[in-house]
């Protein structure tokens, strides 16, 4: 593990925290390329800085209508998944981080596209402040996309283990995500092999995305510090 000290021995608010791993990360960029960008209140702070560097890049694949918005009105090119074969690094937030790097991601609703963008990916560079290290999965709810007509139905197979799975509202209606399908937040999970949970759930017909992210873990995480940004490899 490496550490940047806080140079000025500041107080650091959580939005600094986000500020600073987000700055961060731009040392994962490659010049010249294209880049994988995520969605959430710490990739935005990416975004803004991935600013400075826009004439350096080629542009960046997006993992949401948010995050293309975002990069687009900061003149940074946004490119079609399909236009691109492979990207050196993927840059995105967490909801939480245990000690392998293995995630639980969807708290913005993203997490499809996410996978999609983390999988085509050679590097996926998590950007966090450190309240989301954990040292095992299951504490955040875990963020399932579903087909609408399968919501009844999968979130009796949770009920089968257990678990609690309650659809996402937004704004009085059930949230529709950029794909146009649901989100369940499931609860009361036991995650001890997050490669199996995740096998296991995506083999359930309806499910479109596991917030598990272990076959597309990270393998870098920039955790912002009271001290500094820690590296996790
Ligand atoms: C969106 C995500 C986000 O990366 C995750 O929710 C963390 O967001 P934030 O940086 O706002 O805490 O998975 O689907």
């Amino acid at each position: 593990m490496t550490q940047v000290q806080n140079p000025a021995q500041t107080v650091l608010s959580q939005d600094d925290l986000k500020t600073l791993v987000g700055q961060a990360a731009l040392q994962y960029v490659v010049p010249g390329e294209i880049v994988g960008v995520g969605t959430g209140s710490t990739v935005n702070k990416f975004i803004d800085a991935l600013a400075s560097m826009k004439d350096q890049i080629k542009g960046a694949v997006s993992s949401s209508v948010a995050s293309t918005a975002r990069l687009q009105a900061l003149g940074i090119t946004v490119f079609d998944c399909n236009e691109v074969a492979e990207l050196s690094v993927y840059i995105d937030g967490a909801d939480e981080i245990d000690p392998h790097g293995y995630l639980i991601k969807g708290g913005g609703a993203a997490l499809t596209r996410e996978k999609i963008v983390a999988a085509q990916s050679r590097q996926f560079v998590c950007i966090a402040d450190d309240s989301k290290l954990v040292q095992a999965l299951g504490k955040f709810p875990v963020p399932v996309e579903v087909i609408p007509m399968a919501v009844k139905r999968v979130t009796r197979q949770f009920a089968a283990m257990g678990a609690t799975a309650v659809l996402r509202f937004k704004d009085g209606a059930p949230l529709v995500t950029d794909n146009g399908q649901h989100i369940l937040d499931v609860t009361g999970l036991q995650i001890a092999d997050p490669l199996a949970f995740e096998s296991q759930v995506n083999q359930w017909p309806g499910v479109v995305t596991v917030g598990v992210f272990a076959f597309q873990k990270a393998q870098v995480c920039l955790l912002g510090t009271a001290s500094g940004v820690k590296t996790l490899t």
